[in-house]
């Protein structure tokens, strides 16, 4: 959590390092003395709260917020104000219409200034969450629409080539060029149902079991995909509820987490595979953007090289990769993204450099019986 404390006075300042590194000290805290350099740090390293001092020398409060919120690049950073005490109603009236999320008065009780900072921080990150869904969503009906027609276009040209290849006799000197049209088919082939499954165009064959049961089939396959470096954990809950699933999707979800815990791994590690139940209470249910209720999850645990602040937003995105040309597509998480969004769950992802990666994936117990609906 990135906090950045704008205030013309020293010993504000420093009461607020004070209360932040006593209450919240995972956060990181910049503090500048005037609006102009608050501007800058805040478009240069995103903070997720700004705290802002109403009455500055040279440019006050309500001119500092009006630039943050008229920027692209620091609109969406929640603000509170701090005030004196003797601000009227019409100047707070004044700073909310700004844009200001909150106010603060001084002297600043450290309770409250710790709860309105989290209050701020759970708004961004639904807003984020959201945004990032919107996104995708966006993107995924552009690839989906592309996709689906190229795969028309596809199995033409797949067909075909198969079939003249069937003709043809390896001596032929037409062969090895009808080889590799059937080849790089395939291969397009492959990409472009990756796209479909990411914008969920995908048809889906839900079965109703327990998790446990469906994800400990995998067990075997899991553990050749990883090799003799990585230690698999498999932990099922064998009291977990029935939820509907694509066996063959969720196969393919954790491959591709598989996959990517493997690469993150080089040198080996561990990777847990849990299967669980959770209650999602409402202060959770905000943050993952669900309704609150009873949700099995599905927890992929990896040792390996973890995903930096920077990166972790993009992992989704279709075509991302860090990988090696040749070596990664990007498509993989797009893939679990889509098969997720398919079974109305959501996915949550933790990560730390250096020390791993944490995906967990949550699925409603109730689709069990949606899809039933569905289906008829
Ligand atoms: N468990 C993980 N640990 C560290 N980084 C990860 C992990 N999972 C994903 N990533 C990062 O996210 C990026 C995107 O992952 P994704 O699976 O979508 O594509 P890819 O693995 O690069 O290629 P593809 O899966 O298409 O072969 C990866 O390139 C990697 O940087
Ligand atoms: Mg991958």
């Amino acid at each position: 959590m990135k906090i950045l404390a704008i205030d013309d006075s020293r010993v504000n300042l420093l009461l607020m390092k004070g209360i932040i590194v006593h209450h919240l000290p995972d956060a990181l805290l910049k503090t500048v003395r005037s609006g102009i350099e608050g501007l800058e740090i805040a478009r240069s390293w995103h903070p997720d709260t700004i705290l802002l001092d109403l009455q500055m020398p040279d440019m006050d409060g309500y001119e500092t917020i009006r630039r943050l919120k008229n920027d692209p690049e620091t609109s969406n950073i929640p603000v509170i104000m701090i005030t004196a005490t003797n601000v009227v109603s019409k100047d707070r009236v004044k700073g909310l219409e700004m844009g200001a999320d909150a106010f603060l008065e001084k002297p600043i009780s450290p309770h409250e200034l710790v709860a309105h900072i989290k209050v701020m921080l759970r708004i961004k990150k639904a807003e984020d969450r959201q945004r990032y869904s919107q996104k995708l969503e966006a993107i995924g009906l552009l690839a989906g629409g592309v996709a689906h027609d190229f795969n028309n276009i596809l199995t033409v040209i797949t067909g075909y080539s198969t079939m003249l290849l069937m003709q043809a006799k390896p001596e032929e000197p037409q062969y090895e060029s009808l080889q590799m049209i059937v080849d790089a088919a395939n291969r397009a082939t492959r990409l472009t149902q990756s796209l479909l499954t990411f914008s969920r165009k995908q048809e889906m064959t839900p079965l109703n079991d327990k998790l446990c049961t469906l994800v400990s089939h995998f067990e075997k396959f899991i553990k050749n995909i990883v090799g003799e470096k990585i230690k698999l954990n498999f932990l099922c809950d064998q009291y977990s509820k029935s939820v509907a699933i694509d066996l063959g999707m969720i196969e393919q979800m954790l491959m591709n987490l598989a996959i990517n815990a493997r690469d993150a791994m080089p040198e080996g590690g561990q990777l847990t595979i849990s299967t669980t139940t959770e209650n999602i209470d409402d202060e959770k249910a905000r943050f993952l953007a669900v309704t609150p209720g009873t949700y099995m999850c599905i927890t992929v645990i990896d040792t390996g090289c973890g995903i930096s602040k920077e990166l972790l937003p993009k992992i989704f995105d279709p075509f991302f990769t860090t990988k090696d040309v040749g070596k990664g597509s990007g498509l993989g998480l797009s893939v679990v993204y889509g098969i997720v969004e398919q079974h109305r769950g959501v996915i949550n992802v933790d990560s730390t450099p250096g020390v791993g990666t944490v995906f967990t994936v949550y699925l409603p117990i109730d689709n069990a019986e949606q899809q039933d609906l569905d289906k008829r």
